[in-house]
């Protein structure tokens, strides 16, 4: 199963994600969090994108499109994967199906989690993320067990510095002007599936499995 989560930030795609990957026991691919353990280790990449992220900007796409063609063809792909927040733009959907159709293996689904603006704005303010893992909480709709410690790895939980209420302003901005037609890419090509994102986190799981065909 080769799925991509699409949606606006804090629609969920990351929530999600991680249950399609467990389900299916195919990765979860996170560019968002491949950008993020770069900046934690000081690299060449993460230097280069930190500035973008937070902003609210999006990475360029050359920085990004090599990167997830080059984990894409590694080996535990063979059977599938999740792609979060890749992609973003016309042309890195544009250099996805180039390199998928080269590995003769496209994408089967594009998951689009609907949430409106306003529900977005006050999703972001609650969330925490591990910087250890990654892993993603709600203060309110899915807190840890202790608090400001990560349940998988213990690792302190952190308000993510673009969560800003004026940096999650021009990341919505950005969405809808750069991402938001890549709905219409994937429609045109009968692979979009919609589900409605402002249920609860089981619920949008369950529309998922089911669009997926479970
Ligand atoms: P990225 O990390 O991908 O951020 P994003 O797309 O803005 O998405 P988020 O991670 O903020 O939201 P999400 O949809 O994963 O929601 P989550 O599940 O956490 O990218 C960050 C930056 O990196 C970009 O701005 C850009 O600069 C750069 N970048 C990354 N990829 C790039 C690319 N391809 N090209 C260029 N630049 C790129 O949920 C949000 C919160 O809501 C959580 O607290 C969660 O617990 C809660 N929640 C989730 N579902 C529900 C629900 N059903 N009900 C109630 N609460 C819920
Ligand atoms: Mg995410």
């Amino acid at each position: 199963m080769r799925v991509i989560m699409l949606g606006a930030p804090g629609a969920g795609k990351g929530t999600q994600a991680v249950r399609v990957a467990e389900k299916y026991a195919i990765p979860h691919i996170s560019t968002g969090d491949i950008f993020r353990a770069n900046i934690k280790g000081g690299t060449e990449l993460g230097k280069k994108a930190k500035s973008y992220m937070d902003a609210g900007k999006l990475v360029p796409d050359e920085l990004v499109c090599d990167l997830v063609a080059d984990r894409i063809a590694k080996e535990d792909c063979a059977n599938g994967y999740v792609l979060d927040g890749f992609p973003r733009t016309i042309p890195q959907a544009e250099a996805l199906e180039a390199v998928t159709k080269k590995l003769g293996a496209e994408v089967d689904y594009a998951v689009n989690i609907d949430v409106p603006d306003e529900a977005i704005v006050s999703r972001m303010g609650g969330r925490r993320a591990c910087v250890g893992c990654g892993a993603t909480y709600h203060v309110v709709f899915n807190p840890p067990k202790k608090e400001g410690i990560c349940d998988t790895c213990g690792q302190t939980l952190i308000l993510r510095d673009d969560d800003k209420p004026e940096t999650v302003q021009t990341r919505l901005n950005v969405y809808h002007d750069q991402t938001q037609p890549l709905i219409d890419f994937y429609a045109e090509r009968g692979k979009l599936a919609t589900v409605d994102g402002t249920r609860t986190m089981d619920e949008v799981f369950a529309e998922i499995l089911e669009k997926l065909g479970e």
